[in-house]
């Protein structure tokens, strides 16, 4: 129930600085404007999860020494913001590299206004998170905040890179890998927010570490996804990631089992029939049930790191049942 308050108001919020104001006049400078805004307001328009919001407030509620929910603060609201508004930047450049033309179940930005409009849509977005993330008015939460954006283009940098020859190093890859992409996000939002909520150097490690061990999990469910879940259901394509080349836990781990699957691990899958025999050795192998396995670890870690915020009394049960519901994820 809190959560679905506090999703519901952040989709509010996150139109902030985007939208047209009524009755403003159209005049060729502000008409450039207005079509950015438009482009920007695309992917907001569809609600998505809202996943990284709904973390940041709960983990500003339970670092909060009150008890009450309106001590989420104004600028801890601006973090819940503006770490959507970075996903969803780089979700659109993602599309971009990814060449993908669905996402939610809609045309992609660059399916609707093409790849050169899309770059420009996604900086669009980045300026404003940035501008939004400056009123704040604190370095030290501005620093936490840049570091998300260097570490997902290093992340997608790694994506991109050559492949490691052992599969133990190639293991280490993908998990630090998945760490920049997809939970460093989660950990230093919940970080900023700690921050804002005045706690010290522990409590922000905790918070911190609640954020990556989550954003772990929800990268191994969604590599596992990619493999077990419908089309339809996760409004994208399914089966991506090989086409892609991407080799993702539940063929790393098939590997161990088939180590056949390397060589077609290090050409990227990119001969024909690569990719159907990879998809035959993931799902005839325990990698699936090991991703998953996985996933659990990071899921109870971080719900045991939540007994030491301030207020998980109150919030603590939320924030585990948002860890763990990661494995019930359907989409
Ligand atoms: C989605 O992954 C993509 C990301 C989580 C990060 C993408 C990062 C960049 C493009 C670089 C940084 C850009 C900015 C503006 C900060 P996916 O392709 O595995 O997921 P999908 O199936 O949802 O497309
Ligand atoms: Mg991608
Ligand atoms: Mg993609």
């Amino acid at each position: 129930e809190v959560t679905g308050a506090l999703a519901g108001t952040a989709n509010d919020v996150i139109s902030f600085g985007v939208h047209r104001p009524a009755g403003a006049v159209e005049t060729p400078s502000n008409k450039i404007s207005f079509e950015l805004q438009e482009m920007a307001k695309y992917y907001f328009s569809q609600g998505g999860k809202l996943y990284r919001p709904t973390v940041a407030l709960l983990m500003a509620a339970s670092c909060s020494h009150d008890r009450m929910l309106e001590t989420v603060s104004e600028n801890q609201y601006k973090i819940a913001v503006v770490s959507e508004m970075i996903h969803t930047a780089s979700l659109v450049h993602d599309d971009v590299i990814d060449e993908s033309d669905t996402r939610r179940n809609r045309p992609t930005v660059n399916a609707l206004w093409g790849n050169k409009m899309a770059v420009l849509v996604g900086d669009y977005i980045l300026a404003k998170a940035t501008q939004l993330l400056c009123s704040i008015g604190n370095a030290q939460v501005v620093s936490i905040m840049a570091q998300i954006i260097e570490d997902l283009v290093k992340g997608e940098f790694m994506q991109m890179g050559v492949r490691d020859s052992s599969s133990e190093a190639r293991f280490l890859h993908y998990m630090q890998k998945t760490y920049k992409k997809t939970a460093s996000l989660f950990a230093n939002s919940c970080k900023s927010v700690a921050v804002l909520a005045g706690c010290n150097e522990n409590i922000q490690r905790t918070a911190f570490e609640y954020g990556k061990n989550l954003g772990m999990a929800f990268q191994l469910i969604d590599d596992l996804l990619d493999f077990v879940a419908q089309s339809a259901t996760l409004g994208k394509p399914a089966g991506a990631d090989l086409k892609l080349g991407l080799a993702t836990a539940p063929v790393l781990f098939a590997a161990r089992e088939y180590p056949e699957l390397d060589r077609l691990i290090l050409r990227r899958f990119s001969e024909s029939n690569d990719v159907q025999k990879a998809w035959d050795f993931v799902l005839n192998s325990d990698g699936l049930r090991q991703t998953r396995q996985l996933a659990r670890q990071h899921c109870e870690e971080a719900a045991r790191l939540i007994a030491f915020l301030p207020n998980s009394a109150h919030f603590g049960e939320h924030l585990t049942d948002l860890a763990m519901s990661q494995l019930d994820r359907e989409h």
